[in-house]
């Protein structure tokens, strides 16, 4: 035991928030945790589209037997058509275990691919950018994105830091409804990100986990397929947990978007290799029910209006919230779209709010806006108050 050397294990502090609130006995809770869709009644239901393929799915499939190290390719081939819907690239793809997993391999082809190169994250992120990408051997740096307190996009300031890149490395960039901070690049802002990323020869790695709950499927995909065609090379790690509803059955992608066909080729049998080398292969169940609603107009039709169904009330939430809260300065909430917004507040204000409000909320300020209750904003907006929050001023 005593050459013994784990060091002391650090709980993830969104995955902490879970259990802290499930444990808090205050019935007037409120959850604005971690990053997971809740209808009025505050549950997290499964999608009727979904089930109907699962129970297609009970009734057709023969066998549970090994499908292969990149999954079900009809989910593969089915998502990628809808990501990358009216470009021309060639396209490489592999079911993953979530979009974590899918940005574990494309952080694995960029560390192999590019030998060399550095990861550029833009901060504020998702808590996990940084463990999971350095944990896969990714030499990481970070570039500015977003003032907390200002709630503006630091555009300016993130060009100038990208102008330190060097051909070869890599550009983390959130596809849509940005994680923590809801704020999005502008279409403009977006044209000109790319052409710095082409002109430096970078290879930009898209996250894309909240598509379809910002401004609509198409509008949310813009950008990702702007990336796509205007560089010879893009990876996208695309998630189905938060669109799908299927967060516990892990259900992501990753897709190569190449102008060359050899390379997509080879960065189509490297996913396999490295898949074999983590985990072999990915679960099934969850993409097996993704191809049947992608592939059955009926059923894609149902989870296109539980979608709208899902956005519209994020965006009414978000409307609510910064009209109700003018007089905390609470405006900008309205503007930015997807489940969260990152609220200038300080540890103690945070910690103040879930001990003596029983407002759950990430340490870094983030609130999931989809955890909201409508008749919950106006005691959620007297607890800001009461902690002394001023909004943006
Ligand atoms: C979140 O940001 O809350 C979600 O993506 C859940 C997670 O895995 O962190």
């Amino acid at each position: 035991m005593s050459n013994f050397i784990l060091p002391e294990p650090v709980a993830d502090p969104l995955l902490a928030l879970i259990g802290r609130y499930r444990t808090d006995t205050r019935a007037n809770k409120i959850d604005l945790g971690v990053g997971v869709y809740r209808d009025h009644h505050g549950d997290t239901p499964v999608l009727s589209a979904v089930k109907a393929a699962e129970l297609q799915l009970h009734r057709h499939q023969q066998s549970k037997s090994y499908l292969g190290l990149t999954g079900d390719i009809g989910f593969v081939e089915a998502y990628g058509d809808l990501i990358f819907e009216g470009t021309s690239r060639n396209i490489a793809g592999a079911q993953a275990p979530g979009g974590s997993g899918a940005l574990r391999l494309a952080a694995e082809v960029f560390k192999t691919a590019y030998p060399g190169g550095t990861l550029w994250i833009g901060l504020p992120t998702w808590p996990n950018h940084l463990p999971l990408t350095e944990s896969a051997g990714v030499q990481t740096k970070t570039y500015p994105y977003f003032s907390r307190e200002k709630q503006q996009i630091q555009f300016d300031q993130m060009l100038e830091c990208l102008t330190a890149a060097k051909a070869g490395d890599g550009v983390l960039l959130h596809g849509c409804c940005h994680n923590p901070t809801g704020a999005d690049l502008s279409a403009e802002q977006w044209h000109s990100i790319a052409q710095l990323i082409a002109q430096k020869e970078l290879l930009p790695i898209i996250d894309l986990a909240y598509h379809g709950l910002g401004r609509g499927m198409n509008e949310d995909l813009a950008a990702t397929r702007l990336m796509a065609e205007h560089n010879p090379q893009t990876l996208i790690a695309a998630s189905c947990s938060k669109n799908f509803g299927l967060y516990r059955d892990r259900v992501g992608a990753v897709y190569m978007a190449s102008d060359n066909k050899e390379v997509a080729g080879r960065t189509q049998d490297f996913f396999g290799q490295i898949a074999r080398r983590i985990y072999s292969m990915p679960p099934d169940h969850g993409a097996a029910v993704v191809r049947i609603i992608l592939t059955d107009e009926s059923l894609r039709a149902q989870w296109q209006a539980e979608l709208s169904t899902m956005v519209d009330r994020v965006n009414s939430l978000r409307f609510d919230i910064s009209d109700q809260g003018k007089s905390l300065n609470l405006g900008f909430v309205a503007d930015q779209r997807g489940m969260f917004s990152l609220l200038p507040l300080d540890p103690v204000q945070v910690d103040s709010l879930i001990e003596d409000h029983a407002v759950y909320l990430a340490g870094d300020g983030r609130i999931n806006i989809a955890g909201c209750q409508s008749d919950q904003i106006p005691r959620f907006i007297e607890a800001l108050d009461a902690v002394g929050f001023k909004g943006v001023v």
